[in-house]
This record gives structure tokens, sequence and C-alpha cells, in this order.
């Protein structure tokens, strides 16, 4: 079959790789795709926001099946728009996707459903968000309302920093929000716990955790993520059984009621207070660099799952994961997240003899006379499976200074939580 795979990113590229290694025949094409993409798959380039244009190319090239990587084209209604021309497409529906889309329509499921979250307030004036916070305490998180790109939450130390946050909501800095979010501040560990779901059943999808921060111990500021491992150190099977009663299953429910069955991965971000979930963010699809990290660890034909989803059998299908541990590290352009390097060719990219455990999914690059060369912030994930996810992270380091690319930096503590628990 043809499949048409939609994004740019490693996490699109991890998916490429998986079809490949598919049993059965297929066409990829990546829709924008990387250098890395070209090389397993055929890249259009094409904006992936117009599903009109995407339409086009789905007719030219005769596409079967449409996989989205990232969660715009998903909010916007891609879905949506492709199942009214009877073409197959995996994700969430507009209805569904809401809960990245509007931190407003996440917190009511919440209310309505006893789902643990932070306690919040919603406003969209200035005086009523400042009462707010001048009658709670601080640290505060404020959030813009809808789409951010991983930028609109701050966490807010004094009350005068909450003041020039709102301030900043609220006069449009976030086109997608005209309203802000305060929330209490949740002291615990993160995790990141995957599902993927058709209309009637869901199934485990792994469990990760990623760096967030652009600097060594996680500090600094937010990116869209320097590093992640799977599976998290702090799932536990009692744990597990909270995730998915008190807030997974009233989610799914919640959708159903109302005639929107959800389809797809759904990404459920926890804050883990004293081994008690709670709620901060849900993404309608996965995470990157979360997704390479499982994608690495998974063993049943991906393909055959996604094909399950469409139509409805899930239930039918057991999904298989490897023992091991995986790790991967994000390697970024000098600069990001602020304005950083472009253009730069990286050119020991052929020569890094990777083993059978060890995966380069590509970011921001591409091709140009047959060199790859860095565009985006985050250029290269390196991958590495192992039984320890300290020696996972020591292959990966090997692999990078092979590379000897001096453009580019990394973090060299990712997994620092999880190696020190094990080391105690
Ligand atoms: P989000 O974009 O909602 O994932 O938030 C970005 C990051 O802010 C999260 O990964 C958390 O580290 C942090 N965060 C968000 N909400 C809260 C909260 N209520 N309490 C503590 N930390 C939070
Ligand atoms: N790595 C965070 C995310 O994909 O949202």
């Amino acid at each position: 079959m043809n499949i048409a795979i939609l994004g740019s990113g490693g996490r699109e590229h991890s998916i490429c790789d998986k079809l490949k290694q598919s049993k059965s025949n297929n066409k990829l094409f990546c829709l924008p795709g990387n250098a890395g993409t070209s090389k397993i798959a055929t890249n259009i380039n094409c904006n992936i926001l117009d599903f009109q244009e995407v339409y086009k190319i789905v007719k030219e090239k005769k596409i079967n099946l449409i996989i989205v990587g990232p969660e715009q084209p998903l909010v916007e209604g891609i879905v949506d728009f492709f199942k009214s021309k009877k073409i197959k497409i995996f994700g969430p529906d507009k209805f569904c996707s809401r809960l990245e889309g509007s931190k407003h329509f996440t917190k009511k499921i919440c209310d309505k459903y006893k789902i643990p979250t932070a306690k919040y307030g919603f406003f969209d004036n200035f005086n009523k968000a400042k009462n707010f916070i001048d009658k709670n305490k601080v640290p505060i998180v404020i959030k813009a309302d809808g789409l951010a790109s991983g930028k609109g939450v701050y966490i807010c130390k004094s009350k005068n920093q909450a003041i020039k946050s709102i301030k900043e909501v609220l006069s449009g800095k976030f086109k997608s929000s005209s309203k802000v979010l305060l929330e209490e501040f949740l002291n615990g560990e993160e995790m990141s716990y995957f599902i993927i779901a058709d209309k009637n059943n869901f199934k485990f999808f792994g469990t990760a955790q990623d760096h967030k921060r652009v600097g060594e111990n996680d500090t600094g500021l937010n990116t869209g993520g320097m590093g992640a491992y799977s599976p998290s150190a702090i799932i536990n099977n009692k744990l597990e059984h909270k995730i998915i009663e008190k807030i997974i299953k009233p989610t799914l429910k919640a959708l159903k009621e109302k005639k929107h069955p959800y389809r797809g991965f759904l990404y459920v971000g926890l804050m883990i207070v004293k081994n008690e979930p709670y709620l901060i963010e849900y993404n309608v699809r996965m995470g990157d660099p979360e997704c390479q990290t499982i994608m690495a660890r998974l063993n049943t034909d991906f393909l055959t799952i996604v094909k399950s989803i469409i139509n409805d059998n899930l239930k039918k299908i057991k999904i298989n994961w490897k023992k091991e541990k995986s790790m991967c590290i994000v390697l970024c352009s000098k600069g990001y997240p602020g304005k950083h390097l472009k253009n730069i060719e990286i050119k020991n990219i052929n020569n890094l003899n990777l083993k059978k455990n060890e995966f380069l999914f590509h970011a921001g690059t591409y091709l140009k006379n047959n060199k790859t060369y860095s565009i985006g912030g985050r250029v290269l994930n390196i991958i590495s499976i192992s039984k320890k996810l300290f020696s996972a992270r020591k292959n990966i380091f090997k692999i990078i200074n092979r590379l000897k690319w001096k453009s580019g930096f990394y973090r060299k503590d990712i997994g620092w939580r999880a190696i020190n628990i094990i080391k105690k």
C-alpha cells in the first residue's frame, strides 16, 4: 500500500523506519520529511496545514493511508477532512484533538469526571486573573489556553512574575489563546504514559520521560525535548492501575459520550505526587523524542497496529515490547532554542557504523548534492537500546564523538534521575 507520513521531525523518521520494517510491501512518502526520511521514503515538499495541497499529493501518488505526526494538522481537523474524502487516516478527529488544542476543554472533562489534576482558574480578564493570583500561593503555573509549541507555560515563583506572565498571554503573545489558565503548582515527578486507541478499546503504548529544559540538571529555557528514555523509572503496577482507572478510562468515556470515540495515539502527561497521578496535559500524538525511544522497543509490526485502529479491531492484536531500556539524545544546533546556526554540513554522518541496537533519526536536516546539512534547532536523534540506561547513554556518547560535529551541542545528563534511582 502507499502510505504518507506527515511531518519532518525525529518522530516521523522513527515512524517511517518502523513502517519500512513492515512485512508487507509498501511505498512510503514523507510530507515534507527530512534528509533521513529521504533515504527510506520519497519526500514531497508541502505545507501539511494546507489540506487541499496534501489532498492533491494523495490523489497523485495514490496514497491509501495517511499517518499524522504533529498536533497542529490534527487540531485543525485533518482527520475529518480526509475521512470526508474516504481516505484512511490515522489520528484523532478535530473534536478529540481539543484535548491538546484547548486546556479549557480538557479541564472541563476533568471536572465532570473527577479526573485528578491541578486546581485551576480560567480568565479572559486581567483584573480577575490578578485577583486569583493575590488569593493563591506561589509558585503558580500560568498557561496559554491553546497550542503554543511548548512555550505557553510559565512556572512563576513570585506574584510579580505571575502578573507579568498573565499580561503577556492576555495581550495575545500566543495567537491561539485569548484566555489564561492559572494552575496550582504540583511538586512531584513527571512521567509520560502512552496509549493507542480505537473506537472500542485501548492498549498500552509505553512510558517515557523526556527532558524539556535546554541545560544540564534541567535548567534553562524550555525546548521541544533534549532527550528521553523509556520506560519511565517510576512506573509500578499500583500507579498504572490508578492512571488507567482515574484518568484514561473516564477521558475516553467522556469523548465516546459526545459521539467522538478517540482513535490514535494519546500522550498522557502526568505529575506523580506520592504515587498519585495528576493529569498535567494531553497530547493527541506521540511525543518527540519520546516516540523514538518507544519505537525502538516495539517488536510488533507497526503497520498491523495502525490498520487495527483504522478497522476498530485493536482488541485482536497483541503488542510486544523489548525488555531492554532505550535512550535518545538530541543533538542540537548551537544557539537553540534561541537563534541558532543553520545550513552547516554534517560531514561524518555516513561513517557512524551503527550496531543493531543503535539508531540515528534526523530532525532538522536536508540533503543538497548528496551532502547532509542542518537547518532546524533540533538536528539529529541518537538512540541506543541496552539492559542498562547508563550503558545506552555511553553508547550514544561514542556515536556522537564519532560524528565530531562542531556546530552542535547536547545534554550529557539525559536520564539522570532514573540512573540515580538504579544506582541507589
Ligand atoms: P506542559 O506544556 O503543560 O507540558 O507544561 C510544560 C512543563 O511545565 C511540564 O512538563 C511540567 O514540567 C511543568 N508544569 C506544567 N504544569 C504544572 C503544574 N501544575 N505543576 C508543576 N509543574 C507543571
Ligand atoms: N517532548 C514533548 C512533546 O513531544 O510534547
